[in-house]
C-alpha cells in the first residue's frame, strides 16, 4: 500500500474518533438528569423532627414502632445500646449509673428503681414501660419528660429503637413477649 492509502485510513480512523467524542459530549448535553420533586424515600421520625410547624406533640406524630418490632434484631440492638452504656448497666442486679440499671425494664413502673434518684417529672411520670412509651422515650427523651436528666439525643432510625427494644425484652427472667412473638420472635441471623 503506498503513502496516499496509508494516509486515507489512518484520516478516517481519526475521523471516526472524533464523530465518537462529539456524539458522547453532545448526548451528555441532551439528556439532563432531573430532580425529584419529593425525597422517594421518607424515614419516619426524622420527617416529624423536621415539620413541627403546628407543634403538635411528639406522641401525636411518632408512627407507632410495633409494626416494626415483626423484623426487629435482638443482635442489633444488642450492638446499638453500646450507646447507652455510658449512662446504663443493663445486666441483672448492676449498679446504676448516670441513669438507672434497666434490668427488666419492659413491664415495669415508669421510674421503677427504688433507689435511683430521678428528676421529679420522671417520678411523676406514671404508667410501665411498653413498647410505644419506650418508642418516645428512645426517639427524644425530652419529648417524653421535658426537664429529663436523660442528656441524649434519642435514635432517630425507627428500626435501630425497634431493635432495642426487641433487645429490652430479652432482658428478664420472665420476658414479656414481642408483640409479634407468636409467629417469628426468634432473632434473624
Ligand atoms: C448521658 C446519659 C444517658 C444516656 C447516654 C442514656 N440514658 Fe437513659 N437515662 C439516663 C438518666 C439520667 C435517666 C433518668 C431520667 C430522669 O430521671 O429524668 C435515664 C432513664 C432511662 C430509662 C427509664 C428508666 C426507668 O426506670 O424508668 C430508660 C428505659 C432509658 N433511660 C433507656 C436508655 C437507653 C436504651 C439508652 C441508649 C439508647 C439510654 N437510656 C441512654 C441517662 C442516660
Amino acid at each position: 500500500m503506498d503513502s496516499f492509502e496509508f494516509n486515507k485510513i489512518t484520516a478516517s480512523v481519526l475521523v471516526a474518533l472524533l464523530v465518537a467524542m462529539t456524539g458522547s459530549l453532545v448526548s451528555d448535553h441532551l439528556v439532563r438528569p432531573t430532580k425529584l420533586e419529593k425525597p422517594v424515600l421518607i424515614i419516619e421520625g426524622v420527617e416529624a423532627a423536621t415539620s413541627t410547624g403546628g407543634k403538635p406533640t411528639e406522641e401525636e406524630t411518632l408512627k407507632p414502632i410495633t409494626p416494626l418490632l415483626a423484623s426487629a434484631s435482638v443482635e442489633r440492638g444488642q450492638a446499638i445500646v453500646k450507646k447507652c452504656t455510658q449512662c446504663h448497666t443493663f445486666e441483672k442486679g448492676a449498679a446504676h449509673r448516670t441513669g438507672p440499671n434497666l434490668w427488666d425494664i419492659i413491664g415495669a413502673k415508669v421510674a421503677h428503681a427504688a433507689d435511683f434518684a430521678y428528676s421529679s417529672g420522671f417520678k411523676d411520670k406514671g404508667g410501665t414501660w411498653d413498647d410505644e412509651k419506650m418508642n418516645i422515650l428512645l426517639h427524644k427523651p425530652r419529648a417524653f419528660v421535658s426537664a429529663t436528666k436523660m442528656s441524649f439525643v434519642g435514635l432517630k432510625d425507627p428500626q435501630e429503637r425497634a431493635d432495642v427494644i426487641a433487645y429490652l425484652h430479652t432482658l428478664s427472667d420472665t420476658p414479656v413477649p414481642l408483640p409479634t412473638s407468636a409467629s417469628s420472635s426468634t432473632p434473624s441471623k
